[in-house]
């Protein structure tokens, strides 16, 4: 019988061309469940992503107290007036780190124990870094996996506002000590070393919160453990631009294409994939969406069309202040450097080793198992691209979603079919990727 966690992939010469649309934005849709969740009222999420992680989420949110219904991508969340309910069981979050260490802030902020896990990937992630700033603000919290990893076990309550001087570029600590300053006595500051994705000031300020953001601090005033006062929300999640990235980059790097992803999030604390492929020479346009009319819900965040020709590219390099705003699509820069002619030079992105797997390790093996050349460095990669894609090959994704696609991508440039190995994590963020790799001429077995 076929292997479902194995996927076979067949060269294709073919240049993307026509229109599609990529499903909503994870970090959004993780956001706005939780916070919907505690919310006044109801709210009601348009083009969600129901995505295993994100379903995760919403999961949590209903073991919390809240009531979650679903048809489609539609959500409708009735919140509990800015208090959860102690759970009675541990709260699984699957995959997805997103989930854990947000809700790991707001639940700091009650007064009952509460375990979040997750899969084994999740339960081998680096957790201190948000255990440490909870601690600090009063909460018990403790870690019950080896090495500071999940399980994490909490014991909130009374919390104090901190001024916390983040120690590494993360918008999901920044996240969680926010979430958590929303209860706390006081004000609670983050301090981040570079800007990154801003999706919890956002949602926040939506539902009637104020944040305070003076260049890299960012502070909100607490309830002193009084019910947070939330207003839900009805709003449309914008495409997901990390998911629309496998499209940009595989139209980008291929002559003759023309595609149009259309309704993709472009908050800019999420698009420097834009700006890097501009350095390589690719043809690229952004089509910003209308101002929606009166009385229609518009998108949470500003969104728009992302036009791509395709051309041949050139090698550049990344780092610095780029790398938090490209953290996610640095798998698929990867592939692009592979394609580029010339070298393609990735640094300051040490983060990449604490994702869903150690992405400089694992992309660095499977370029190689493609036969590229690829020097990996301790906080980055160097690649050597524009040369043969040499297909037959097994690439093994780890177990890792945004690799697994990456890698898919690099294989329709192979010169025969390729196996992927490690292939149902796809599910955990983009659960029609198959469908659409189809659509633009991939073909994919089983
Ligand atoms: C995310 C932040 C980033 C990113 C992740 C989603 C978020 O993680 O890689 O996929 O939604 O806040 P870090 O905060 O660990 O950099």
């Amino acid at each position: 019988m076929a292997d479902p966690d194995r996927m076979r992939v067949f060269p294709s010469a073919a240049a993307p061309a026509g229109e599609l649309t990529v499903p909503g934005d994870k970090s959004v849709s993780h956001r706005a469940a939780m916070l919907a969740a505690l919310a006044d009222g109801t709210s009601i999420l348009g083009n969600f992503l129901v995505s295993e992680d994100c379903l995760n989420t919403l999961h949590a949110v209903e073991t919390l107290g809240a009531e979650v219904a679903r048809q489609g991508t539609d959500v409708k969340i009735s919140g509990l007036g800015g208090r959860f309910r102690a759970p009675l069981r541990e709260l699984d979050m699957g995959n997805s780190g997103t989930g854990l260490r947000l809700l790991a802030g707001l639940l700091a902020g009650h007064p009952f124990v509460s375990t979040l896990t997750g899969d084994a990937s999740l339960r081998s992630r680096p957790m201190r870094r948000i255990a440490d700033p909870l601690a600090q603000m009063g909460c018990e919290a403790e870690l019950l996996g080896e090495n500071g990893c999940a399980p994490l076990r909490l014991r909130g309550g009374a919390l104090r506002g901190i001024w916390y001087r983040l120690p590494m570029a993360s918008a999901q600590v920044k996240s969680c000590v926010l979430l958590a300053g929303l209860y706390a006595r006081g004000v609670t500051t983050a301090i981040e070393p570079l800007p990154t994705r801003d999706h919890t000031e956002i949602v926040l300020r939506r539902m009637g919160v104020p944040v305070e953001t003076d260049g890299l601090r960012v502070s909100v005033e607490g309830s002193a453990g009084e019910p947070l006062a939330l207003r839900c929300v009805q709003g449309i999640v914008p495409g997901d631009f990390s998911s629309a990235a496998f499209w940009i980059a595989g139209a980008a790097a291929r002559p003759g294409a023309e595609l149009t992803i259309r309704n993709v999030g472009l908050n800019p604390r999420r698009t420097a994939l834009l700006d890097f492929l501009k350095r390589m020479g690719a043809d690229i346009a952004v089509r910003p969406a209308p101002e929606p009319a009166e009385g229609e819900h518009g998108p949470w965040e500003p969104a728009g069309d992302i036009v791509v020709r395709g051309r041949a590219l050139e090698g550049t390099e990344t780092g610095g202040e780029e790398i938090p705003n490209l953290i996610d699509e640095l798998p698929i820069v990867g592939v692009l450097g592979a394609l580029a002619k010339g070298r393609t030079v990735i640094r300051d992105a040490a983060e990449l080793r604490a994702k869903e797997s150690d992405r400089i390790a694992t992309l660095a093996r499977g370029l190689t198992a493609f036969g590229v050349r690829v020097e990996e460095q301790p906080d980055g990669l160097t690649i050597h691209g524009g040369g043969r894609i040499r297909g037959g090959c097994e690439a093994d994704s780890c177990g890792d979603h945004r690799i697994a696609m990456a890698m898919a991508i690099l294989a329709l440039f192979a010169d025969q079919p390729v196996t992927i190995a490690n292939v149902a994590c796809i599910a955990t963020s983009y659960p029609g990727f198959r469908d659409a790799f189809a659509a633009l001429g991939g073909h994919t077995e089983p």
